[in-house]
């Protein structure tokens, strides 16, 4: 069963960066339109373009002008985006390209052919794309990748291999760290701290390894495409604003699956996470698909708490101060007017930049409660993806 994308296909070049089993060759291959297709993931046709990049011009000679090439896997050849570049100005070609992450090809120093081509990403499933098909229980559990949901029987399997995958092929294959046990471990740990407010000082000593060597995995997992660094929100409002950064799995499944946690014990606080981490992409596709930029971040109120999420939705100018809404995300049936109070601190330092106080929850009653908006989940993403929030 297709289940259809939200993303629309770009009519230019571009790029399509996405983790592994989100679905890019899949729609590319459904619902692009290209006259000829290359896939790299091909052995015999990887190993002939590595010995031979100048390949790619005799295998399109035939085609006219403005027909489209599609390239699959690009990141395991960078060198052939050289040849891509000569192609879209000699001879007119536009080029659908995509990969698993931007990361090698940045390495091999090529220059993502500098602005001539778009670069899209992709990401597992939104609750907006799947509807009522997956109960929220089972999205919270086993997350919302393609590759896991094809067969929900084997979804626990799928996502083991699905990490160790990962481990083979973007970390050892591109020997991204020396050892890959180590690293391994470490994926055991920020697979357990998955949404929690982030101290590499913590971390290294839990790891073993130093506060740099933590700090560059995270980059390395970030732009690997497995998760986001949040950072706290510092506007200047009060001196003791937090530091530190969140760092939150792009899934929260496979976040469990590098923590080693298991399947039978999925308590209330890990759905809360999960939950907030859902959120958050829901937003980051949101951003995607409207190509919108607006920044994100979380906010430490000196001792009342965070608030999940602030969405600056007008930056700090010369005469206009910040504005921002923010995002409280509880993961409970009933709402409870403490959890308000992180935001009502916040709006009471920032006043007029706060421009909305919302809360999302599981339950089924819209509330304003004194100028704060609680949103069901549902009343919350139709909102959102009609760009009533920002
Ligand atoms: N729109 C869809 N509806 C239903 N199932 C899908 C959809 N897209 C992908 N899948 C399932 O997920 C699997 C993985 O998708 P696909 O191979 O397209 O991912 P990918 O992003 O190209 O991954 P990789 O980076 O490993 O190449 C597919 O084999 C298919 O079973
Ligand atoms: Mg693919």
């Amino acid at each position: 069963m297709e289940i259809e994308r939200i993303y629309k296909i770009p009519s230019r070049s571009f790029f399509l960066f996405g983790p592994r089993g989100v679905g890019k060759s899949t729609w590319i291959r459904k619902r692009g339109h290209f006259d000829l297709a290359i896939d790299l993931l091909r052995q015999d046709i990887f190993l002939r373009l590595q010995r031979e990049a100048t390949l790619l011009e005799a295998q399109t000679a035939h085609l006219p002008t403005g027909s489209v090439v599609f390239i699959d896997e690009i990141q395991r050849l960078p060198e052939l985006l050289n040849e891509v570049h000569r192609l879209m100005e000699e001879r007119k070609l536009d080029f659908i390209l995509t990969g698993s992450s931007a990361r090698k090809l940045k390495r091999a120093g090529t220059n993502l052919l500098a602005g001539r081509a778009h670069t899209y990403k992709m990401f597992p499933f939104s609750l907006m794309e799947l509807g009522s098909r997956f109960s929220l229980d089972s999205c919270l559990k086993y997350g919302t990748l393609p590759i896991v949901l094809r067969d929900m029987d084997l979804a626990e399997e799928t996502l083991s291999s699905y990490v160790g995958t990962y481990l083979r092929e973007e970390i050892k294959e591109e020997a991204l760290v020396r050892r890959v046990e180590e690293f391994n471990r470490f994926l055991a740990i920020a697979g357990q701290l998955n949404g929690s407010v982030l101290n590499f000082q913590n971390v290294s000593r839990e790891a073993g390894k130093s506060a740099k060597t933590i700090q560059s995995w995270y980059q390395i997992l970030e732009e690997t495409l497995l998760g986001t660094l949040l950072e706290p929100y510092r506007p200047g409002f009060k001196t003791r604003e937090s530091g530190h950064s969140k760092f939150f799995w792009f899934d929260a499944a496979v976040a469990r699956v590098a923590a080693g946690l298991s399947w039978n014990d999925l308590d209330n606080t890990w759905k809360g996470f999960a939950f907030e981490s859902m959120i958050l992409r829901e937003l980051q596709i949101y951003k995607e698909i409207s190509r919108k930029s607006n920044h994100l971040f979380y906010y430490a109120t000196p001792g009342a708490g965070e608030v999940d999420f602030i969405v600056e939705t007008r930056p700090k100018t010369i005469n206009h101060p910040q504005e921002f809404i923010s995002i409280e995300v509880k993961f409970a049936s009933k709402w409870r007017r403490d959890s308000e109070g992180p935001s009502r601190c916040l709006r009471d330092v920032a006043q007029k930049s706060h421009k909305r106080m919302i809360g999302v929850y599981t339950g089924t009653e819209r509330l304003t409660l004194d100028s704060f908006e609680v949103l069901p989940l549902p009343v919350f993403l139709d909102e959102l993806y009609r760009g009533a929030l920002f």
